[in-house]
């Protein structure tokens, strides 16, 4: 129950999805959660209904687009305004799109580079003064399974989710003196908003060649990012973890 006690997280792309499973467990486990996104009617809902259940101010909603340098200083400096510092970044927000290489235009390319992959520098660059405040931290970045294999389409979603793969890496081998883990996740098909873009069937056919013969869910995803937040994980840096039911074991 108390696996992030007196821990502070900011979790981008919190409103929904994945975000909001990781900060509905992180705030269960102990944690106080801001809940950085740019939805934010749905963000302040997500954190007004973990605040219903926890003992008192648990979890706070911010504006946040991660492509905006002045929006993750004030998300940072909302941390340690409400909570007193930040311990935990968890660079969760992103967009998919199933465009192929050629019909990739140079602003779907620009959009999707500067959410997925600038996002995630921007998260780090300014969580980290923070973090080295506190003594040490956790960064646990958000790429995908397609951050590991191709496919024939998605162009610039594997590019963007191959360089945090990369980006996590640089940063876990630079900051792993001050006692900074950072680490990445690698989820495979999890029932989200995100996927709705998939045609019905297609889903069904992907799920047929899933090991576990299921999608995932957002909860499961949630379980392994809280892992690494917390000091269970106290070892652990530089490295990636998937969470897709055996997809990359075919
Ligand atoms: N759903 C999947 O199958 C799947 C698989 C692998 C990886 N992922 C990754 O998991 C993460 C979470 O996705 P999800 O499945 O919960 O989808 P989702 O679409 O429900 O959630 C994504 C969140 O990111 C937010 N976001 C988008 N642009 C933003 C911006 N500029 N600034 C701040 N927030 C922004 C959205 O508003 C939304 O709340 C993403 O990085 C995604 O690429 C998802």
């Amino acid at each position: 129950m108390d696996r992030l006690k007196g821990k502070v997280a900011l979790i981008s792309g919190g409103a929904r999805g994945q975000g909001a499973a990781e900060a509905r467990l992180f705030a269960a486990e102990g944690a106080r959660v801001v809940i950085g996104d740019v939805l934010d009617d749905q963000a302040r809902t997500t954190a007004q209904e973990i605040n219903a259940k926890a003992d008192g101010h648990a979890a706070v909603a911010i504006h946040l687009d991660v492509t905006r340098a002045a929006d993750w200083r004030a998300a940072v400096e909302a941390c340690q305004r409400e909570f007193g510092g930040l311990d935990i970044l968890v660079n969760n927000a992103g967009i998919f799109n199933t465009t192929g290489l050629e019909d990739t235009t140079e602003e779907l390319w620009d959009t999707v580079v500067n959410i997925n992959q600038k996002g995630v520098w921007l998260g780090m660059k300014y969580a980290v003064p923070a973090m080295r405040q506190r003594g040490g931290g956790s960064i646990v970045n958000i790429s995908s399974v397609a951050g590991l294999t191709g496919s024939t389409g998605s162009t610039a979603y594997h590019g963007t989710k191959g360089a945090v793969r990369l980006l996590t890496k640089a940063a876990a081998v630079q900051y792993g003196p001050e006692k900074i883990r950072v680490n990445s996740v690698h989820p495979g098909i999890i029932a989200t908003q995100m996927i709705d873009i998939i045609p019905r069937e297609m889903r069904e056919r992907f799920t047929q060649v899933v090991p576990l013969r299921r999608e995932g869910t957002a909860e499961d995803v949630a379980r392994m990012v809280l892992f690494l937040a917390s000091d269970d994980s106290s070892y652990v840096t530089g490295a990636e973890f998937v969470v897709d039911g055996g997809l990359t074991a075919t």
